[in-house]
């Protein structure tokens, strides 16, 4: 099978065996194939660079469905299915006026793997909103439930990426989301401009999805015309005092304060100085409106797009002595 059209990438590599996968019962059932004790588990295919042929059985995770479990006067409960679109999640929760995911909108991926990475943008981030999710144990079957401190949330982190890492199958998500009295996070510059721009001074739910899927729109590629997996690199976090020799020699330079001792900068930023913003080598580019993401025009291996991440970082290592680590996960 080829993997092309499940990778947003669409890395043209192929898997031996390929089970799509429904429900629980259906899940459990492939854990158990006798000839196989190692899997590889492919959700919405958006934070991930493919670079070889897969000889591990891929699940899909494919199952459906959206409910509430839980109402309160002001909150609701909902639960997610794994292999839910998120964007269709977050619209759905437009249309039932439950707050919480509206600046997350437009964000490529599944609702199952949302939590490996803390999905974030415009100043919200998953774990604003997340409850709790039920994962399998890939080993041994069981259903485990993990909470919000039982994640270890940071940025772009959690427990799935460390202890956890690769021994569990998230399964469904549960999300604390406002029915009434929604806390709106419109702090970003560019909600405020987005909303100033269009004459709304008191911003529903929807205003600020639109904000935010006009600002994707104008910004990121659509993985559906060009093939890419958003930012490639995570934000480098500087020791302040490293910082401020950066800041000297680069007055404009983008940050956020992260702590007394660090600071966080842009990597699009770094990228840009560097040059490779719209560039192209072969099928494999830098985005012209944002150079923390890398593009497949169209035919590019996935060997081709990782050796232009890599030079990426040594040219920003050599100009600015930073390191910047990918934020997809590279197979
Ligand atoms: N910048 C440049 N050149 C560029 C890109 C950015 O100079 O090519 C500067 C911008 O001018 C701005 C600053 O860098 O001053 C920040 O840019 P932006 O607001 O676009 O955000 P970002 O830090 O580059 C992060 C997330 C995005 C998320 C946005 C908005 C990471 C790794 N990326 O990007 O997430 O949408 O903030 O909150 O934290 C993703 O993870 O796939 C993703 C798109």
């Amino acid at each position: 099978v080829s993997l092309k059209e499940f990778n947003t990438f669409g890395i043209d590599v192929k898997a031996s065996h390929f089970i799509s996968i429904e429900n629980k019962a259906q899940l459990i059932e492939a854990l158990q194939l006798p000839q196989f004790s190692k899997y590889f588990i492919l959700g919405g295919g958006s934070n991930m660079l493919l670079t070889r042929n897969l000889e591990l059985p891929v699940l899909h995770i494919n199952s459906k469905g959206k409910k509430v479990i839980e109402t309160t006067e002001t909150d609701v409960l909902v639960e997610i299915q794994a292999g839910e679109n998120w964007h269709e999640f977050v619209l759905w929760c437009i249309e039932n006026n439950y707050g919480g995911v509206e600046n997350l909108s437009l964000i490529p991926g599944n609702v199952g793997t949302s939590p490996i990475q803390n999905i974030g943008a415009y100043g919200v981030e998953l774990k604003d909103t997340f409850h709790s999710c039920t994962a399998i144990d890939i080993e041994t079957q069981e259903e485990k439930t993990f909470t919000l401190s039982d994640c270890k949330f940071g940025y772009r982190n959690s427990i799935f990426k460390n202890e956890a890492k690769g021994k569990y199958i998230i399964t469904a998500v549960v999300f604390k989301l406002t029915s009434k009295n929604h806390k709106l996070n419109t702090s970003y510059g560019a909600i405020q401009q987005e909303l100033e721009s269009n004459n709304i001074s008191n911003p529903t739910i929807k205003d600020v999805s639109d904000a935010v899927i006009a600002i994707r729109q104008r910004k990121l590629p659509d993985p559906k015309e060009i093939g890419n997996s958003g930012s490639f690199f995570k934000n480098p976090v500087i020791p302040k005092a490293e910082f401020d020799i950066l800041q000297q020699k680069h007055e404009n330079v983008p940050h956020y304060v992260v702590s007394d001792t660090e600071i966080k900068v842009p990597a699009g930023w770094l990228i840009e100085q560097c040059g490779f913003k719209g560039k192209r080598f072969g099928d494999a580019g830098v985005h012209k409106n944002q150079a923390l993401v890398l593009v497949n025009y169209d035919n590019a291996s996935g060997e081709q797009i990782l050796a232009l991440a890599k030079k990426i970082q040594a040219t920003v290592l050599e100009k600015f002595v930073i390191t910047i680590e990918a934020e997809v996960n590279v197979i």
